[in-house]
C-alpha cells in the first residue's frame, strides 16, 4: 500500500521559504520552527511559542529539516501513548525513514533506528519482550534494593566527606544509579569509573561514542554468557530463564536498554531532586518542619524537570486526529513530556505544589510505560535521604543562577552541582546480606510497596497481568534474614578495594 504523503505541517507548501521581512524568516521550510540549532537553544520557551501558535500539537522540523509533530498537550500525549491501534513506537512506519530523509546518516539515527527491543516492538512481539523484562523485574526484592542504594550512597559520600566540598553531579548523581543497576543486573564487580565514563560518553554521542558503546556491549555480552553458564538469582538470570526464551542477543540488548535508559534518567532525576532540596525554600522549610517528604520532592521534580524531556517517537498507523490536527498515516510524533507536564490546562499555576501527585508524563504511559519507575524513584528517595542524613548542613556553593545545564531535545540536565558542608569522617559501611530470598515473580504494581508509593495517586498499570509470566517459585524462608550486626575488622578497606575494582 502506498503511504499517504507526509504533511505534519498541515500545509502542502513545505518547500517554500517565507519572503524577506516575514516574521517566519529564520525558520525552516514552510515557516516551521526547528527543534535544533540556535533558535532552539531555549527549548522551553520555544515549546510555549509553539503552543501559542498551534495549540496542543505543533508541526516542527528535526535536523535535515525532517518534518515531525511535537505533542505539547498533557491529554493529547496520554491519548497518543494509550492508543496503540493508532500510534506505534515502530520507526519503520515513519515516512521519513521509508523515503530516506531520516536515514542512517541522520544525526538522530541512534534514537530512530529500529531495534528488536521491547521499546520498539508492538503487539505480540512487545508482549513477549516486555513480559520477560517485567517478569525478571518482578523478582527484584525492593527492600534489598533500598539497602543496596543506602550502602552505595554511604560509600560514595565516604569518598568526599572529609573534604567539606563536592560536586554532587560527577561525584554522586552519575555514580549511584550505575552502582545500583550493576547490582540489579547481577554484575556488581563490573561497576567502576570506566563503566560510568563509557556510558556517559556513549549517551553524549561524542566521536568516541561508538568505542564506548562497544566497551559497554562487551561487558553485557560477557555477562549474558556467564549467566547462561552459571544461572543466578538476579535480573539477568531471570531474563534468560523466562519462558519467553530470549536469545543471548536479545538478553544483551535488553540489558543495554535497561542500563542506558535507567542510568541516564535516574542520574538526571537524582541531580534535579538534589537541586530542589538545596535551593527550594519551600522544601527546606518544610523538611525542617517535617511536612514535605523526599518522595514528594521527587514527584515535584518529575513534573518540573522530567529526566527525559521528550521521546522520539511515536508513529501514526493510520490517518487520525490529535489535538484538532489531521495526522496522516506514516507521520512521526514526539512525546512531549516536559511541555505536556506544564500544559496550562492541567497546571494553571506552575508554582503550585503538586503534593505528590503522580499523573505527570515523566514515565510515559500506555503499553510502553516505564516498567522501572519504582526503581528510579527508590534510587532518588533513598539516595537523597541518606545523603542528607550524612551531610545535614549541605549547602549549594555559589548562586543558583550560575548553575549550568546541558540540553538536547531528549533531556536537560545539570552539568554540576557544587556544594559545601562541615567535613565529616568516613563511616564504616555495612554489607547487604547476600542470601536474601528470591521472591517469586510478582506483578508490575507490586514492585514498589513502600508507604508513599502505596498511598499516592497513580495511573493503572498498563499491561495485563498475564504478561509477567510466573517462574520458579523458591520455597519461602523459615524467617526473614537479619543483617549481621558484627562487622569483621578491616571491612572498610575491603569495601573500598571492591568499590575501586581491585
Ligand atoms: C527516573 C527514572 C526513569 C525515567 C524518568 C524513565 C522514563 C522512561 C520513559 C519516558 C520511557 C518511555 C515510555 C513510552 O514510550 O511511553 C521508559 C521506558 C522504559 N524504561 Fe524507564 N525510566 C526511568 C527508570 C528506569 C529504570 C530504573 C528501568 C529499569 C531498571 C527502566 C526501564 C525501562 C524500559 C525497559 C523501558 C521500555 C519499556 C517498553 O517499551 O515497553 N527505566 N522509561
Amino acid at each position: 500500500m502506498t503511504p499517504e504523503p507526509h504533511s505534519p505541517a498541515g500545509t502542502d507548501d513545505l518547500a517554500l521559504d517565507p519572503p524577506p521581512g516575514c516574521p517566519a524568516h529564520g525558520r525552516g521550510p514552510g515557516g516551521l520552527h526547528r527543534l535544533h540549532g540556535p533558535e532552539a537553544e531555549d527549548l522551553g520557551a520555544l515549546y510555549e511559542e509553539l503552543r501559542d501558535e498551534h495549540g496542543a500539537v505543533a508541526p516542527v522540523l528535526l535536523h535535515h529539516d525532517v518534518p515531525i509533530w511535537v505533542v505539547l498537550g498533557h491529554a493529547e500525549n496520554l491519548h497518543m501513548v494509550s492508543t496503540p491501534t493508532h500510534f506505534s513506537r515502530d520507526s519503520r512506519l515513519w515516512t521519513a525513514v521509508k523515503d530516506g530523509t531520516a536515514g542512517p546518516e541522520h544525526p538522530l539515527a541512534p534514537h530512530i533506528a529500529w531495534q528488536p527491543i521491547c521499546s520498539h516492538a508492538e503487539g505480540v512481539a512487545h508482549l513477549r519482550l516486555r513480559g520477560a523484562v517485567m517478569g525478571a523485574m518482578s523478582t527484584i526484592n525492593h527492600r534489598t534494593i533500598r539497602r543496596h542504594i543506602n550502602r552505595a550512597t554511604q560509600i560514595l559520600v565516604n569518598r568526599f566527606c572529609e573534604k567539606g566540598r563536592a560536586d554532587l553531579v560527577s561525584q554522586f548523581a552519575e555514580h549511584l544509579p550505575m552502582a545500583v543497576l550493576c547490582q540489579i543486573l547481577g554484575m556488581p564487580d563490573e561497576y567502576d569509573d570506566r563503566l560510568v565514563q563509557a556510558t556517559r560518553d556513549l549517551l553524549k554521542g561524542t566521536e568516541t561514542a561508538i568505542a564506548s558503546n562497544e566497551y559497554v556491549m562487551n561487558i553485557l555480552i560477557r555477562h549474558t554468557a556467564r549467566r547462561r553458564d552459571q544461572p543466578g538469582d538476579d535480573f539477568t538470570g531471570h531474563l534468560i530463564n523466562h519462558p519467553a526464551g530470549l536469545t543471548d542477543d536479545e538478553v544483551a540488548q535488553h540489558l543495554r536498554l535497561v542500563l542506558l535508559a535507567a542510568y541516564e534518567a535516574t542520574a538526571n532525576l537524582l541531580a534535579n531532586v538534589l537541586r530542589v532540596v538545596l535551593i527550594d525554600p519551600r522544601f527546606r522549610a518544610r523538611l525542617n518542619g517535617g511536612q514535605m517528604t523526599v518522595p514528594e520532592a521527587v514527584e515535584q521534580s518529575l513534573w518540573d524537570e522530567p529526566p527525559f524531556s521528550a521521546v522520539l517517537g511515536y508513529f501514526a498507523k493510520q490517518d487520525t486526529e490529535l489535538g484538532g490536527r489531521t495526522i496522516r498515516r506514516g507521520d512521526g510524533l514526539i512525546l512531549g513530556i516536559a511541555p505536556g507536564n506544564i500544559d496550562p490546562r492541567v497546571r494553571p499555576d506552575l508554582k503550585a505544589d503538586m503534593m505528590g501527585n503522580r499523573s505527570h508524563l515523566a514515565f510515559g504511559g500506555g503499553p510502553h510505560e516505564c516498567p522501572g519507575q519504582d526503581i528510579g524513584r527508590a534510587i532518588a528517595d533513598v539516595g537523597v535521604e541518606a545523603l542528607l542524613m550524612r551531610l545535614p548542613d549541605v549547602e549549594l556553593e555559589g548562586d543558583e543562577d550560575e548553575l549550568r545545564w546541558r540540553s538536547s531535545m531528549s533531556s536537560r540536565h545539570l552539568v554540576e552541582l557544587p556544594v559545601y558542608f562541615e567535613p565529616q569522617p568516613p563511616e564504616e559501611v555495612e554489607d547487604v546480606p547476600p542470601a536474601w530470598p528470591v521472591p517469586p515473580q510478582r506483578q508490575p504494581w507490586q514492585i514498589g510497596t513502600d508507604q508513599s508509593a502505596a498511598s499516592a495517586p497513580r495511573r493503572e498499570p498498563s499491561l495485563p497481568m498475564s504478561t509477567a509470566a510466573p517462574m520458579v517459585t523458591p520455597p519461602a524462608p523459615a524467617q526473614a534474614p537479619v543483617p549481621a550486626p558484627v562487622r569483621p575488622a578491616g571491612a572498610w578497606q575491603r569495601f573500598l578495594a571492591w568499590w575501586r575494582g581491585y
